[in-house]
């Protein structure tokens, strides 16, 4: 059976490409809901509603789980999701706590979609930790636009990222959460505008040791030169088309750049 990875667009590449090194032997399915893209700026019952469809589409096709590879879906359905269906869910949040446990008690800036940040479920998080007089939210809208296009380093989003970044004083940050998967591609663009002091968190790892908590699956240990095989959604069309299979290369080896920095 294989392991299904959905999001809202192709952010969630960027945990299904750590996924394919730590388990190179699974097969998976990833769902990009490329017809309702983005979810992130829309009301929290539609997500709910796209969520669920895609939920239904997902398990007439053999998954032994779904991993939630999307912040903000997580953020408005996992916990429904988890009532209605009965298969391991594994959800993502933004990595605040592992930013805090790397780094102690420096500021954080956390970056995430409009849902995600006015959410419940992240200020319950922040509540949680107790740590609420360092961490900053910043929705960061149109990178998820910019991503979809793969526009990933033009001068749009440099003058966009500069200008949400202006208010901070970066020098009293030890790090920048990546709390969208979309977010993941424009690494290198964020790292020209940050001092080196800043470093980037994201929450793929902690989702993918959790998928294999829950699955009882070791990493392996060998890096393998084969692809994981992988079957690919559009929304509920399947993709097979040379151009499509082609932009999502595309993604995935700007992963592989992303993925040291
Ligand atoms: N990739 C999604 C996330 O992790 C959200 C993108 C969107 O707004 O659709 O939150």
């Amino acid at each position: 059976m294989k392991i299904a990875f959905f999001d809202s667009g192709i952010g969630g590449l960027s945990v299904l490409h750590h996924a394919m090194k730590l388990l190179p032997d699974e097969e998976f399915v990833f769902f990009a809901d490329e017809d309702n893209v983005p979810y992130g700026t829309k009301p929290r019952e539609m997500v709910m509603n796209f969520v669920d469809d895609v939920f239904r589409f997902l398990l007439t096709l053999d998954v032994k789980a779904i991993v939630v590879a999307c912040n903000t879906a997580t953020s408005v359905a996992v916990r429904e999701m988890r009532r209605r269906y009965d298969l391991p869910i594994i959800g993502m949040e933004p990595a605040i706590k592992r930013a805090i446990d790397l780094y102690g008690d420096r500021r954080v800036l956390v970056t995430a979609t409009p849902i995600t940040i006015n959410g419940e479920k992240i200020h319950s998080l922040i509540d949680r930790l107790g740590k609420r007089d360092i961490v900053d939210l910043l929705a960061l809208p149109r990178l998820v636009d910019f991503a979809e296009r793969q526009d990933f380093t033009s001068n749009a989003v440099t003058d966009y990222l500069r200008e949400q970044f202006r208010p901070y004083c970066f020098e009293e940050y030890s790090s920048l959460v990546l709390g969208c998967t979309h977010f993941n591609y424009f690494k290198d663009t964020m790292r020209e505008l940050l001092p080196d002091n800043v470093k980037f968190v994201d929450g793929n790892e902690g989702t993918l040791r959790e998928l294999m908590r829950r699955l009882n699956l070791l990493p392996s240990n060998v890096t393998k030169n084969q692809k994981s095989k992988v079957e690919y959604y559009f929304s509920k069309r399947k993709v097979t088309s040379v151009e499509e299979l082609h932009s999502i290369n595309i993604y995935l080896d700007r992963l592989d750049k992303m993925f040291s920095i």
